[in-house]
């Protein structure tokens, strides 16, 4: 039995890797019901065990964390997340809360409720004021989030001006979607133009909203669905939510008309059991119903936890199952070597799209399951990216069928497959796998990390080919002369593809440290070092002690970095990525003049301004470095009280200057050693 205290951490770590590839990159690596159950599990055993839970848990927190290409906004109102029911006891248990909450006297009416559709999108909120559209703002971490202003503006359906008789401020809350025929034109152009595929609208949108130029945004024709006030001033008296809605609709906003004010569970499960059989009829995808408390008065009075509204609650549809046939089983390396097993299937239209490879997870579960090419199978999807194959049919089995073996051979390298002990996933670990090569490269150059324009699967491939690249330091020096001879890069491409590479020099540290791509190492732990340490070099020597003591970043992730950075590939690497001239320094000292670049500056002795270890942090800041003995290399040596003799008396061995406190804050100034 894994130890409760010890799941739960394994959970956070798990839903916040989760929480980063679903808000930050718009690229899950689940299905929603699993990132689901991973969360119910989580609020299970933290409601058994109220003394491990803590205030920034995912439990607690609301979407993900914020990136860096937009101004942050403040949200005057807080946007709040929902709780979902997966169950009809679930919305029966929701709908007795809010009548215990409200304490109901016998005179008093029923509770009634608004049922909406639940947008399957990006939530957004919309500031008019005077009646102008003046913000649009991404939810963001709930509190703070993105100015997405300039994007909005393409939306056809967003109003610039409302109609006569707007209030004085008016914030809507609402989700912005990309209509599933909008979708459908939109691969139809892709594949003609013989790029890949988009995977589902919800991340299109997501990715159509995230672009630096409107006018991309405003060409991929998005939509909103309003449903829900924020910060109003000057408006009308309301007293229910359907009235808001109402009145919303009234100034020119878009409000989904399929919204039904209903009466107790029966109510409501009608309402939600209409649209599980009907959701494929509308052109945007929904995952459920939303169910508000309609009462104002009453909303008040049953308030909001920290993360979500007491009446609300978000009915979340099951997934979908089809059948299909299982044509193959196939396997491919990721960029830390995990060999993962897949389904090819005959195309299946479930979950809102066209299905034709689902992950089969690891061996385990192939077994398991038993699975085998030319069964028939049952896939379930559930509106986005991963679909799943949950087993076969065995009526229709080909009787001389056998169970599916996995092979022993990585498919892109033929080096041996290796499972190690005690581990689920099975690994080809040939570092110079072309497989696992392209995908490092590709992980660099991804949005999430360095954000390379251009440099996709498709050129990396072709440099790969061609010999010019084999790890990321070498996109810093690839032989264009070459690359000008072959086919598919005109001057203009390359003249791109250079600029891009060479933007990507001033990135911030967290960008590069993600783009590393150690395992476990996510956006907010890399902004967390960079903010910590405030230099590569400073992360590079640190232990996993030092690095787990930093509130946020677990043992598990401390770990794996101090162990990517002692290895020798880790060290060449840093190496060709500090003479390619990439940014190294952290967020808190990028204005501090870099002084020391190159010099090796040794600190003996106590000093009264400084700790031991703020010296060697002032020394780093300015690109220095701080080893912890004399050599010829040294370019100083700051002698405080009570020194080291070994120290000293080396120093004057080799000759090395050896300076006092006065002399190295003036040294950190200038770069200078005193005369004389
Ligand atoms: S109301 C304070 N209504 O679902 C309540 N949310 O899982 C705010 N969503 O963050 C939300 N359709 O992005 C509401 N009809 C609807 C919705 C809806 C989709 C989204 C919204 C919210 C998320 C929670």
């Amino acid at each position: 039995m894994v130890e409760p205290a010890e799941r739960i951490e394994e959970l956070r770590a798990s839903i916040a890797h989760h929480n980063e590839a679903y808000h930050t990159l718009d690229a899950p690596e689940i299905p929603d019901a699993e990132y689901d159950a991973l969360v119910r599990e989580l609020t299970q055993l933290e409601a058994d065990h109220p003394e491990l839970a803590i205030g920034s848990s995912p439990t607690q927190q609301v979407g993900g964390p914020l990136s860096n290409l937009f101004a942050p906004v403040v949200h005057s109102v807080p946007m709040m997340s929902l709780d979902n029911a997966f169950t009809d006891d679930e919305v029966v248990a929701w709908s007795a809360r809010v009548d215990r909450g409200l304490d109901l006297g016998a005179e008093a009416p029923p509770v009634t409720f608004v049922a909406e559709l639940k947008i399957d999108g990006v939530a957004c909120s919309l500031r008019y004021e005077g009646g102008e559209l003046v913000q649009a703002a991404t939810r963001g971490n709930g509190k703070v989030g993105e100015d997405i202003t300039a994007n909005v503006r393409g939306i056809d359906v967003i109003p610039t001006s409302l109609r006569p008789a707007a209030p004085s401020v008016l914030e809507v809350r609402g989700e912005i979607y990309l209509p599933v025929s909008t979708f459908d034109d939109l691969n139809d152009a892709q594949i003609a133009a013989g790029k890949p595929r988009y995977a589902n609208p919800r991340n299109t949108a997501a990715g159509s909203l995230r672009q630096k130029d409107p006018l991309i945004t405003a060409g991929r024709g998005l939509a909103f669905w309003s449903y829900q006030l924020g910060q109003v001033l000057g408006g009308p008296e309301l007293s229910s939510h359907s009235e808001a809605l109402d009145w919303l609709e009234g100034l020119g906003l878009p409000v989904n008309p399929e919204r039904r004010i209903v009466d107790g569970i029966d109510g409501i499960a009608a309402f939600t059991g209409h649209w599980l059989e009907h959701r494929h009829d509308l052109d945007y995808d929904i995952d459920g119903a939303v169910v508000k408390v309609n009462s104002l008065a009453r909303q008040r009075a049953l308030g909001s936890t920290a993360k979500a509204p007491r009446w609300a609650i978000a009915v979340k549809f099951p997934p979908e199952e089809k059948t299909t046939r299982l044509l193959d089983i196939q396997v491919s390396i990721g960029r830390t070597g995990k060999a993962t097993p897949f389904a090819v299937l005959e195309p299946v239209f479930v979950g809102g799209s066209t299905v034709q490879m689902a992950t089969l997870h690891n061996d385990d579960q192939v077994r398991l399951k038993d699975v085998r090419p030319g069964d028939i199978v049952t896939v379930r999807k559930a509106g986005d990216v991963i679909p799943e194959v949950l087993g076969p049919v065995l009526t229709g089995r080909d009787p001389d069928s056998v169970p599916w073996v996995f092979p022993t051979l990585c498919p892109a390298c033929d080096e041996p497959l290796v499972r190690p002990d005690g581990e689920a996933h099975t690994f080809c670990q040939n570092p110079g796998c072309p497989a696992q090569m392209q995908g490092r490269l590709e992980h660099f150059a991804s949005r999430g990390a360095m954000d390379i324009d251009g440099f996709g699967e498709r050129t990396v491939s072709a440099f790969v080919d061609a010999g010019l690249i084999t790890d990321i330091g070498d996109i810093y020096f690839i032989d264009w002369d070459q690359v000008a001879g072959m086919e598919g890069f005109g001057e203009a491409t390359i003249r791109n593809l250079q600029r891009a590479i060479e933007v990507t020099k001033g990135r911030p540290l967290a960008s590069l440290l993600v783009g590393l791509g150690v395992r476990h190492l996510g956006p907010s732990a890399a902004e967390l070092l960079a903010a910590h340490f405030g230099h590569l070099d400073r992360i590079a020597d640190a232990s996993a002690e030092e690095i787990a003591a930093i509130d946020g970043v677990g043992p598990k992730i401390a770990e794996t970095v101090a162990a990517y950075f002692a290895s020798d590939v880790a060290k060449s690497l840093i190496g060709k990525l500090r003479s390619a001239g990439l940014n190294l320094v952290g967020p808190e000292v990028a204005d501090v003049p870099q002084t020391l670049v190159g010099k090796a500056v040794v600190v003996t002795g106590s000093l009264h301004g400084f700790s031991r270890s703020g010296a060697a942090d002032a020394i780093k800041m300015r690109g220095g470095k701080n080893p912890g003995s004399v050599s010829r290399k040294t370019a100083a040596v700051v002698v405080g009280s009570e020194p080291g003799a070994s120290k000293v008396a080396k120093a004057e061995e080799f000759g090395i200057p050896m300076i006092d406190e006065d002399a190295f804050v003036r040294l950190l100034e200038t770069g200078d050693l005193p005369t004389s």
